[in-house]
């Protein structure tokens, strides 16, 4: 871990948060690399859930909450852990971590454990009272299950059918540990798979395979992961049956995915005319919302569809990704280097261009002209890299996960030629410029 972390700092993939200032706990910044890693595994996990699925919809919905969804979904009652204060030092720690004693100060002295809500709330328009204030959302569902009539009548779709979403969340994790692990500030990507009752345990089983398989397809194999049965009495509120996706991160095995079956317990919750709808779950008596969730079966009946929920985190997928991909290679002679090997749709730069002298204007202009050919091509950023040091450019693109990359010289300029050299094995090969977009084209698809 403390190598990802000096690699991730000293080539600009993650910052902590307000460093100047001495920082900000559970709460990171992502530089000009890791924002394009972090782009590079949305656009793939967005790829394969909206544009491989014609019955996958998405969505991008508000941060702010109103108070009533969260009520209404069950985070104001269950969305919090057990704390203790130590009335000596006034440190406060989730009561799971205390035994009788202060882990700060020893101190015996602790209050019995109370529940701590973990949404984040912040005070809407210019006047604090206790009616204007909304939540920032803990978990991006909810926005998609209020949003279930807009969608079906705006595609009409039918059952089963998805929506699917990635954006911020925002969780007051008592400890925030284990780098980007555990945060308070952090993107989810998640798909709520409506179907009908009954097709929900195959749905669930299915959903897991298909996500073993995109995990594989980022550089996460399957024998990284464990799954992992989440224990009844464990489970979240709305969950029937969870399955954890545990990967094998450096600080341990902990959750990168988790797959729930969350039954008809959200679109019930904030449904109205609920005494219509034969919902299986146990839910509050709603009279606020204005809204049927609920789509009809042949014979026209209403019924509450179940909900499959894959859900990841942006920053635990980051994480695992780069642990797969860093690696310490002993190239010979006693020398090393550090590579990233990542799968070159998820690496940051796709290919840099390197002139061999910085200071000659007809390598310099080949070389701009080579990057602006590539650049233009859509598969991501190309990097022209003008510093005259080819070995360091090697080493700082080896370092960054660019598969590719491209030397102009002076042979260049006389018989239109390049050399590429390849990340993984450091194979150096010449080809004709004319080729170089189908030989990227092929390296990069
Ligand atoms: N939507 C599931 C979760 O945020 O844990």
């Amino acid at each position: 871990m403390e190598e990802l972390v000096a690699l991730c700092k000293r080539r600009g993939f993650i910052f902590q948060s307000s460093e100047i200032y001495g920082g900000l706990q559970g709460v990171y910044d992502y530089g000009p690399l890791g924002v394009e890693l972090k782009n590079n595994i949305k656009s793939s996990w967005w790829t394969s859930m909206v544009y491989e699925h014609d019955n996958i919809e998405g969505l991008d919905a508000s941060i702010l909450s109103n108070p009533l969804v969260l009520r209404y979904s069950g985070h104001e009652d269950t969305f919090s852990d057990p704390m203790v204060d130590c009335k000596k030092c006034k440190s406060r720690f989730r009561s799971d971590t205390v035994a009788n004693k202060c882990p700060k100060c020893g101190s015996s002295d602790l209050t019995e454990p109370r529940p701590f809500n973990l949404m984040f709330k912040t005070s809407l328009g210019p006047i604090e009272d206790e009616n204007s204030f909304a939540y920032l959302r803990p978990e991006t569902a909810q926005q998609i299950f209020i949003n279930f009539k807009n969608v079906v009548d705006s595609t009409s779709k039918s059952l089963p059918f998805g929506i699917a979403q990635i954006g911020k969340a925002f969780r007051n994790e008592i400890t925030p540990r284990n780098f980007i692990f555990r945060v308070r500030e952090f993107e989810q990507m998640e798909l709520e798979y409506f179907v009908k009752p009954g097709e929900d345990d195959d749905s669930l089983n299915s959903w897991v395979q298909k996500r073993l398989e995109w995990w594989k397809e980022q550089g996460v194999p399957t024998d990284s992961i464990e799954l992992y049965e989440v224990p009844i009495d464990e489970l979240a509120h709305y969950s029937k049956r969870t399955v954890d996706i545990m990967y094998k991160f450096p600080h341990g095995l902990e959750e990168l995915e988790g797959i729930a079956n969350r039954t008809d317990f959200d679109l019930g919750s904030h449904s109205k005319k609920q005494e219509e709808l034969n919902i299986n779950s146990e839910v509050k008596s709603n009279n606020d919302s204005n809204s049927k969730l609920a789509a009809q079966d042949e014979d026209s009946n209403w019924f509450v569809p179940f909900v499959i929920e894959p859900s990841a985190g942006v920053e635990r997928g980051f994480l695992a990704i780069l642990n797969e991909a860093y690696t310490h290679e002993d190239i010979g002679d006693g020398k090393t280097r550090i590579v990233l090997k990542l799968k070159p749709h998820l690496s940051p730069v796709k290919a840099a261009v390197i002139p061999l002298k910085k200071n000659n204007q007809e390598i310099v202009d080949l070389s701009i002209k080579t990057k602006n050919k590539l650049q233009a091509l859509g598969f991501g950023r190309v990097m022209l890299e003008n510093t005259g040091n080819i070995g360091k450019g090697y080493r700082r693109h080896d370092e960054i996960g660019t598969p590719i990359c491209i030397t102009i010289d002076f042979e260049s300029l006389e018989n239109n030629t390049v050399t590429v050299r390849d990340r993984d094995s450091m194979n150096q090969k010449r080809i004709k410029i004319i080729d170089l977009e189908n030989y990227f084209t092929s390296q990069l698809k």
